[in-house]
């Protein structure tokens, strides 16, 4: 039988131009650019202007993604968005960008995997793709976290920022590139670390409003333990281990979190791509941003290993393997 891999053919990102630095953080909560850049490394993050949805900032990343696959809207077969704030439930923000970039052969789906959104996705292009079923697989991750943060609580709203990235994978028989491994996972039993109640019908008395919950310390160690693991684990199942890595681009949630997976692994500071002092976290956004600007800044070329690893509200986490 023929054998498919999944290529990534395209990459786009779409941020909002208006900024937030750490100094207007000062005048709204009490807190400081020291504390925000020592605890987790972000000195300034963008958000959504009005107008300015998952759906919109989707598009343009994905608009970007397609002219640099060279492939025109109408060869997708799926378009598979991940996002914690679609514009509404349904109509999906896959169906949006659908109706917007006129891919009139793609099947359409949100997914929900909170920050691990995008390897979830990708999870869902590489199965469709090696089975033989699909060519071209469009995967849009946007977020507008700033409409869940809670602005009067210094706890969170530091953290978060708005963007989007997207990635266009397509089948090819050529061997030994393309998405070499991944894992995915998950513990339930942990889903009240990282929350965000009242976000669907059912209603939480003891929360007003709809705004994100974290126990940080929690989340920091959980994060810290999984990703490593995750990395690890798909670099044995690819037949690669730390050495053959050109970038590790992990999830960006907290500077201390990405230094604490690359000691564990090994990995130096050099192939670590960090870019979180920029834009916070974006939550499933924050790896196909990376790795579009990893493109950008010409750190990565045909040929390198790429290892993608996240960590999210549910509790979710996974990680991947892909050759360039
Ligand atoms: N400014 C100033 N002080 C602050 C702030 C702030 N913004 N936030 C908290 N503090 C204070 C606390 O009140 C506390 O003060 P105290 O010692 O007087 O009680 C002190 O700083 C230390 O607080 P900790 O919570 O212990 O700080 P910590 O070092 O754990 O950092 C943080 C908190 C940044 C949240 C960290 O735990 C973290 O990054 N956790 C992981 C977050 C994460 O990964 N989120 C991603 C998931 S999001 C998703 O999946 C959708």
């Amino acid at each position: 039988m023929q054998q498919f891999t999944a290529l990534l053919t395209g990459v786009g990102k779409a941020l909002p131009q208006k900024v937030l630095t750490n100094a207007d953080l000062e005048k709204m909560v009490e807190t400081s650019d020291e504390w925000i850049t020592k605890r987790v490394g972000i000195k300034e993050r963008r958000i959504a202007a009005e107008g300015e949805w998952a759906s919109t900032l989707g598009l343009k990343a994905a608009k970007e993604a397609l002219a640099m696959a060279g492939i025109p809207p109408e060869q997708l077969d799926l378009i598979v968005v991940s996002t914690t704030t679609p514009d509404t439930v349904y109509p999906s923000v896959a169906c949006l960008i659908q109706k917007d970039l006129g891919a009139t052969k793609a099947g359409v789906l949100d997914i929900s995997a909170a920050c691990t959104g995008f390897i979830y996705a990708s999870g869902i292009a590489w199965s469709m793709i090696r089975s033989g079923l699909m060519k071209h697989v469009l995967v849009v991750s946007s977020e507008i976290l700033s409409s869940t943060v809670n602005w009067t609580d210094r706890d969170t709203c530091v953290l978060f920022g708005d963007g989007a990235g997207a990635v266009v994978y397509s089948s090819s028989t050529e061997e030994g590139r393309g998405i070499l491994s991944m894992t995915l996972g998950g513990d339930g039993t942990e889903c009240d670390i990282l929350k965000l109640p009242n976000s669907g019908c059912r209603r939480f008395p003891e929360h007003q409003g709809s705004f994100i919950q974290m126990q940080g310390n929690d989340v920091f160690k959980l994060a810290v333990r999984t990703m490593s693991e995750c990395a690890t684990e798909v670099l044995t199942s690819a037949g690669l281990t730390t050495e053959d890595v050109t970038l590790l681009i992990p999830h960006q949630a907290n500077i201390r979190i990405i230094e604490a997976i690359a000691t564990r692994l090994k990995v130096p500071a050099e192939k670590v791509f960090v870019n979180i002092e920029k834009y916070g976290n974006t939550s499933s956004a924050t790896i196909p941003i990376a790795l579009c600007e990893a493109f950008e800044q010409g750190r990565i070329k045909k040929g390198d290993v790429v290892v993608f690893d996240a960590f999210g509200a549910g509790l979710t986490w996974g990680a991947m393997v892909l050759k360039v």
